[in-house]
Order: structure tokens, then sequence, then C-alpha cells
């Protein structure tokens, strides 16, 4: 039996090593349900029917999406998130942002985590220069940072290479620089827990090597990083451990090339 004080020890310094947790996930289970899935009839007194008698609707269907994950992601980590598609990648970090509650099996974090996303919520009908600014203000820069951040934001995405492209709306952009931009506007802060969901596959070759460095200068800023990418290679030069999920379970966790190499042989090689 373990007595509290003993037990809060281990929490602040697991492994005795010194190292600081940041995200903890404890057997989590995701479930999303979809209503409207199946046939039948989606009638209004159909519906009345279900609340009153508080009935499950029909039509809902389930999808477990994450089943039972459990690891532990320290400061300084730049974590990889691979597997197929549909495997339960974008949910993990969609979950540990407190976007999306578990069904069961509990998600800590320590600091405020971001999660950069391929649909983060940038303003289509602004101007990146408005993005950039409200992007900045709503992760919490004062006006006096954003102003001060501003021309390296805009310098890092690329967006000017090609024309004056900041003072159109975003809609007139490529989703990859879109992608940039938004990626540059979430790099230019420091993050407790940084997540980047695939937002790297979008630029080209250039960008994705600033991108890279960026990364490993916001690990250097002690936070933690998890990045989801299809690339292997991008991993490989970006992170030192790798969690491996399919269908919803972590098959692997472990050193970067370990889990790569297992992965590789998995999928067919490349
Ligand atoms: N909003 C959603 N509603 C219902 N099912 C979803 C939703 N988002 C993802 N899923 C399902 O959850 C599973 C995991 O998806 P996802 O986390 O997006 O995988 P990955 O990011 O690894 O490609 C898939 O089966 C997918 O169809
Ligand atoms: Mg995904």
């Amino acid at each position: 039996m373990q007595r509290g004080e003993d037990r809060n020890k281990e929490l602040d310094d697991p492994r005795g090593d010194g190292r600081v947790p940041t995200v903890i996930c404890d057997n989590v289970h995701i479930v999303y349900r979809v209503h409207g899935a199946g046939s039948g009839k989606g009638s209004a007194t159909a519906a009345l029917s279900r609340i009153v008698t508080r009935k499950a609707s029909p039509n809902v269907r389930e999808v477990h999406a994450v089943r039972g994950v459990s690891f532990v992601a320290y400061k300084g980590e730049a974590v990889g998130l691979i597997g197929s598609n549909g495997s339960g990648k974008s949910t993990i970090l969609r979950s540990i942002a407190g976007l999306l509650p578990p069904e069961s099996g509990r998600v800590y974090t320590d600091g405020q985590p971001s999660l950069l996303g391929v649909n983060a919520a940038l303003m289509n009908d602004l101007t990146g220069e408005r993005n950039v600014i409200l992007g900045g203000l709503a992760m919490g820069m004062g006006k006096d940072e954003v102003r001060e951040k501003y021309e390296s934001i805009v310098d890092f995405s690329g967006i000017q290479e090609k024309g004056d492209f900041i003072s159109l709306p975003m809609r007139t952009y490529s989703s990859g620089m879109a992608a940039r931009l938004k990626f540059s506007i979430a790099a230019a802060k420091k993050h407790d827990v940084l997540m980047i969901d695939e937002a790297l596959a979008t630029g080209d070759r250039r960008f994705q090597r600033r991108s890279e460095e960026r990364i490993r200068e916001l690990r250097k800023e002690a936070g933690t990083v998890f990045l989801v990418s299809h690339n292997n290679n991008s991993i490989r030069d970006t992170c030192d451990r790798v969690l491996w999920l399919e269908k919803g379970v972590l098959l692997m966790d472990g050193p970067t090339e370990e889990v790569l190499e297992a992965y590789e042989e998995f999928t067919g090689g490349k």
C-alpha cells in the first residue's frame, strides 16, 4: 500500500530522474456518437417521444476511436504520433487539448495545451494580417507582443514570397499557404504543450525545414511538442520518441528509430 506522501513524490518525479510530466493519458477511451447515421424516421414526434421516454436514438452510431491509451509525456520531449488513417491520432490530440472528453480514463495536462491543426480557426474573410493579429491575441499575447512579433511571423510563413498576399483575404490563399501562416502564428509563442496535426505536410520542403528547426527551438524552451505527420523523415528529424496508434490502440511507444522501423515494416517499407 502506498502512502499519500510517497505517491506525491512519485508524481513529481516518477522515474527518479528529474523529468517533469506534462501530459498523462491514463487508459483513455474516446467514443464519437454520430447522429442520424442509420436509416429510420427522424421526425420531430419521434424525437420528442425519445426525449420523453429517455430512450437513445436508434440512429446513433458509436465510433470507438481511442481504446485504452496510456502514456506519460515529459517536459522537453518531442513526441511523434504515427499510424494509418483513422487510427485515432487527431482524436487523442483533441482530447489532450480538452476539446473532447474521454468516455472513460483520464487525461491530465500541466499547463496550457495548444492544438495546431489543419482546421485551426483562421477567418477566411479577413486578411492574413488581421489573422496574425487576432491569432496572436487569441493565444494570449499582448498587443505590444503581437506588434513586435508580426514581422517575424509573416517572414517565417513565406507568404510574401509570391506577392503581397498578407493584405489579401485568407480565402485567396492556397491550402498550403494557409497552413504555413497557421503554423507561423502558433510557433511565435512559447507553448507549454504544443500539438501539431499534419500542419507541416502542406508546406514545401523549405518551409518544412524551417518548421522543424522551430519545433526544435520550442522544445528547448522546455515545452512538450506532439507532432502528427505522414512524413517519417519529419518525425525522424524532430522527435526523440514515437507513439504508434492503430485502430485506436497504442501499439508501440519508444525511441523514434525503433518504432519507425517497426512501422515501416508494417506499412511495407519506404
Ligand atoms: N467528428 C467525428 N465524428 C465521428 N467519428 C469520427 C470523428 N472524427 C473522427 N472520427 C472517427 O474516429 C476514428 C479516428 O479518427 P482520427 O482521430 O481522425 O484518426 P487519424 O487522425 O489517425 O487519421 C476514425 O474511425 C474516424 O472515422
Ligand atoms: Mg488526423
